[in-house]
């Protein structure tokens, strides 16, 4: 088998949160974890519940792509509640959480690619998909579904080949799946409870993303921007220099890194 043996328990025993994987509920294997957690979440699951799977057969990632996710890895969503202020904070919140843990457990150094992919040698190791249901003021509730290629052997997939690493490719060894998921359910909890007593994680991210500066190309829906990423806003927009020389804030969209 590749990776350590998940279970709840492993998962939670000792667990130094207050309410961030508390409750987890571990499946071997699921289409998607953002399925469960959304029903969960309608079902009035308590705030910080994980849901975790060994393996996901329809795992999901953002602009309706696929998310590979096999055995071995880490596929987890987490439900929160936050308050519709914080709401922008969260894409933030969840790769700092991820660069932190990533470093904690390992050493690797990782930077984030605008808006939320975490990448170690300018390779992809993590995606992110946040999902809200937001009805007038009130945020019912918000799903992170975090994907991290921790033991992923690269020679089976070659097709992502080229864009893609994993925690044990960058390491040339096994890495333990429960160090990195207790560490990072510890880290989200730490810096949701910052953020939701008023403190800024803005900073933080702004200097950890590896996107600013660079020339890039972004694609949002049918439309593609080209020019230089110059800067973040505070509700984590991009604001691109175009190519003409105007300054263009981009709310969601696919970078590619031109240099
Ligand atoms: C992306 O980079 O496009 C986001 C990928 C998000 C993948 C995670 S794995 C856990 C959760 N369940 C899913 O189906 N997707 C997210």
């Amino acid at each position: 088998m590749v990776g350590d043996s998940l279970s709840a328990a492993a998962i939670t025993k000792g667990l130094e949160t207050r309410f961030v994987g508390q409750r987890v509920l571990y499946y071997p294997s699921l289409a998607s974890t953002m399925e469960v957690a959304r029903h969960e979440a309608q079902q009035g699951a308590a705030e910080g519940t994980v849901i975790i799977a060994d393996e996901q057969t329809a795992g999901r990632g953002r602009l309706k792509r696929a998310w590979l996710s096999p055995r071995g890895n880490i596929a987890l969503s987490v439900i929160l509640h936050p308050s519709l202020s914080c709401l922008p904070s969260l894409i933030m919140l969840a790769s700092l959480a991820v660069v932190h843990s990533i470093e904690a457990v390992t050493g690797l150094k990782s930077q984030v690619k605008w808006p939320n992919d975490v990448l170690i040698n300018g390779k992809k190791v993590c995606g992110i998909l946040i999902e809200s249901d937001v009805q007038g003021n009130r945020v019912n509730y918000t799903i992170i579904g975090i994907g991290i290629d921790v033991n992923l052997r690269l020679a089976d997939f070659p097709e992502i080949q080229p864009i893609a690493t994993s925690l044990s490719h960058e390491l040339g060894r096994e890495v333990s799946r429960l160090n990195v998921i207790r560490c990072l359910l510890v880290e989200v909890e730490r810096l949701y409870l910052a953020l939701s007593t008023g403190g800024s994680i803005y900073e933080e991210w702004r200097d950890s993303l590896v996107t600013l500066g660079k020339r890039v190309r972004v694609k949002t829906g049918e439309t593609i921007y080209e020019g230089t990423a110059e800067s973040v806003a505070r509700d984590g927009s991009l604001l691109l220099r175009t190519l003409h020389g105007s300054l263009t804030r981009i709310v969601a969209g696919d970078v590619t890194l031109r240099d």
